[in-house]
């Protein structure tokens, strides 16, 4: 991957924000801009500054997620079994890249919303996926539906994408109901929306999801990367079995 020579200013306002607010200034060339952190699309138009800026971060959910998921694969000792994985949030590949080391994935197909990470990922990491959509599944189309299902997915992995104006439950939920019973699903999502207090509507949709079509495996907290601010920022990494269709859930 090329070098990132981007110079990255943090202002003292940035360190007072909500994570989904968080904003850096970016100067390349002497030019400089503001940058939202969740406005992937920029972040993955320069070459190589994702992976180094969420580096700098600490952020290990990719290695979390993915570590959980090969752990419960041996435990069942089914780690022999081929894999045919959708990475859903699929970004510029890092999770992609991990999954296609680490585990017997005989067939790896990447999914993002905006094609900013398509691009980033044939840039990238040209030989990770087997096929990588651009898509919204939220809005799954005929065409596209059977487009997926020809994959015949056994595994849906999805880090760093749920929440946060990202993948709403309903996507998730569409994506879910790709895979067959028995399929892996291993995915995170920050703490605060799987807690009683939250007000976003999320957790309760994502416990309707656990009720109907999941079996529970692993659910744990760990720190997913530091904010600007530099303070711890947790999430769950949750592993687990479909096991069942997931109702539609109406979405706001
Ligand atoms: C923080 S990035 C994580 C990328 C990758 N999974 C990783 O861990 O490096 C979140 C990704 O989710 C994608 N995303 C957001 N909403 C989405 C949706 N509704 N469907 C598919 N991807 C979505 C974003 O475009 C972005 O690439």
């Amino acid at each position: 991957m090329m070098e990132c020579k981007v110079e990255v200013v943090i202002p003292e306002e940035c360190r007072k924000l909500d994570q989904n607010e968080e904003w850096i200034e970016i100067v390349i060339d002497g030019k400089a801009e503001r940058v939202r952190l969740h406005d992937y699309g920029r972040f993955y138009e320069i070459p190589g500054f994702y992976d180094q800026f969420y580096q700098d971060l600490q952020c290990r959910s990719p290695q979390v997620v993915c570590e959980a998921l090969k752990q419960q694969i041996h435990r069942w000792g089914e780690n022999r079994n081929p894999l045919r994985v959708l990475d859903f949030g699929a970004g510029n590949g890092q999770v992609g890249e991990r999954l296609s080391r680490e585990l017997n994935c005989r067939k790896l197909v990447g999914l993002d919303i905006i094609p900013e990470a398509r691009a980033a990922a044939m840039r990238d990491r040209p030989d990770i996926y087997d096929e990588y959509y651009v898509m919204d599944l939220a809005n799954l189309s005929e065409i596209s539906h059977k487009n997926l299902t020809q994959w015949n997915f056994n595994t849906l992995v999805t880090v760093a994408a749920l929440g946060f104006g990202d993948i709403g439950a309903q996507a998730f939920a569409n994506a879910c109901n790709l895979m067959p019973d028995g399929a892996w699903v291993a995915f995170n999502i920050k703490d605060r929306f799987l807690s009683d207090t939250d007000q976003s509507g999320f957790s309760q949709t994502i416990e309707i999801l656990m009720e109907d079509g999941f079996e529970l495996l692993e659910s744990r907290r760990y720190r997913h990367r530091f904010s600007l601010a530099g303070e711890p920022l947790h999430y769950h990494v949750i592993v687990g079995r479909k096991n069942g269709n997931s109702r539609k859930i109406k979405t706001n």
